[in-house]
């Protein structure tokens, strides 16, 4: 496994393997890796000849009074984890490298809509974030296909929707959420929890199969729902940040037989933000 920090050497690097006719695969991270990351790692060697990871703390997704000063930041044993899960190439690039023109006066790129509910409104410009770094990195790295979580249910949505909406060539590649044992999906966030925040953060992933369970025996008060999985998560002394059912293509608020949907909340537990979702086909 080979790092590269700079555009020059990166561009090198590609361009070889692209001569030889080689399949490019990019999994994006924010670093402090763990075993979600390292399944979507899995899935992109599966599907590529070459896998390219890259870890970079993107500040433009991160709003106001949000933490990127103190995101959990393990560079050397991300790149250990990445070496013994045989990638070919770590890009880790400074700011400067990835916003040479800073970050006021650099270009954006934002998918409307679909960024306008959910964690949009708890987070604005948060996604806005999100696609500017990315397609960044699709222009870097010109990749055949990218991995992203299933986790951020609403991110791997307006990711498509961008590559679709400008035509990108890039293939998108969604892998499951990896849980902890007591079901708490995995995130870099999670080494805040304490332990009995650890117990209280497991039952949101809890309310959320239940109530996909509701649905698919063939419950359609979708509102009553939505609302009982806020209680249910306030109860179990969480702070839910929301609690919808969506329809699953595009998070538009479902019709009583609308069939393929998803259930997804934010929360918080202590000070920590917690998102999980999960998947119904409804009869
Ligand atoms: O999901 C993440 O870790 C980040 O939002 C991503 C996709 C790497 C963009 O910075």
């Amino acid at each position: 496994m080979q790092t590269i920090q700079t555009r020059p050497e990166l561009r090198q690097k590609l361009s070889a393997w692209r001569g030889a006719g080689e399949r490019i695969a990019v999994v994006p991270t924010m670093g402090n890796l763990h075993d979600g990351h390292i399944s979507l790692v899995r899935i992109a060697k599966s599907h590529a000849d070459r896998v390219v990871v890259t870890l970079f703390v993107n500040p433009t997704q991160f709003g106001r009074g949000e933490d990127f000063a103190t995101y959990p930041r393990t560079p050397e044993q991300d790149a250990a984890k990445l070496r013994a899960a045989g990638i070919d190439l770590l890009f880790a690039p400074d700011v400067a490298t990835v916003y040479p023109f800073g970050i006021d006066a650099a270009t954006r790129v934002s998918v409307p809509g679909l960024t306008d509910s959910l964690c949009g409104t708890g987070r604005p410009g948060h996604f806005d974030g999100v696609t500017s770094a990315i397609m960044r990195f699709f222009a870097l790295l010109q990749p055949d296909l990218a991995v992203f979580g299933q986790k951020d249910y609403q991110q791997q949505l307006v990711i498509r929707r961008m590559v679709d909406d400008l035509g990108l060539p890039v293939e998108i590649v969604v892998g499951p959420v990896v849980r902890e044992p007591g079901g708490l999906a995995m995130s870099s966030r999670n080494a805040f929890l304490n332990s009995k925040e650890g117990e209280i953060a497991a039952r949101l992933y809890e309310t959320l199969r239940g109530t996909a369970s509701e649905i698919a025996a063939g419950n359609r008060d979708f509102g009553k729902l939505a609302a009982s999985g806020m209680e249910t998560l306030t109860e179990a002394r969480q702070a839910p940040e929301y609690f919808e059912i969506r329809r699953a293509a595009d998070l538009a608020l479902p019709r009583s037989n609308c069939t393929e949907l998803v259930v997804l909340a934010a929360t918080r537990v202590g000070t920590v933000r917690l998102i999980d979702n999960v998947l119904v086909a409804a009869q």
